[in-house]
């Protein structure tokens, strides 16, 4: 008599389960984390951010500074450099706090500042961000921890804190 009962309390939590575990995958979808914008993926320029001209280390304030990089295979642009060749080493002042902000034209590409906290995936049509204080003075390579083909390895540059 009262294995139906146990039976039933079985099947009801397995139930209840199945349920919660339905509606949160729903909910979340099939959203990344930590993905608030989305964006072409074949028009990055279309976003101000991305903009050519808006590349690279943007100061904001005294303390505060911005870096848009849009990954491709197999390169980061961070826009050109004060002698018009792309830009790869990124100078940024000790004690500054730095909002690193990005996206991919094509396959998923990392962006990793060795040494530091600011690491994150850059997925097509999703911008993601990482905001780091940068205090200690040195050369920090950037790496991309992602394996996007045969040019991996090429993706480097450089944050130089001084
Ligand atoms: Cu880009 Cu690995």
């Amino acid at each position: 008599k009262y294995e139906k009962i146990w039976m039933f309390f079985g099947g009801g939590s397995l139930l209840v389960f199945l349920i919660v575990l339905g509606v949160g995958a729903f909910l979340q979808g099939t959203q990344p984390p930590s993905c608030l914008t989305t964006i072409n993926p074949e028009n990055v320029e279309a976003h101000e951010s991305f903009k050519q001209e808006n590349l690279g280390v943007q100061q904001i304030d005294e303390n505060n500074y911005v870096v848009n990089v849009v990954a491709s295979a197999f390169n980061y642009d961070f826009g050109t450099d004060e002698d018009g060749n792309p830009q790869r080493n990124l100078k940024i002042p000790a004690g500054s706090t730095v909002l690193f902000q990005g996206t991919t034209k094509d396959v998923i590409h990392g962006f990793q500042v060795a040494g530091t906290n600011a690491n994150m995936m850059l997925e097509p049509g999703y911008i993601n961000s990482v905001e780091v204080t940068l205090n200690n003075p040195g050369t920090y390579t950037v790496i991309c921890n992602e394996y996007c083909g045969t040019g991996h390895h090429l993706m480097t540059a450089t944050v130089e804190v001084y």
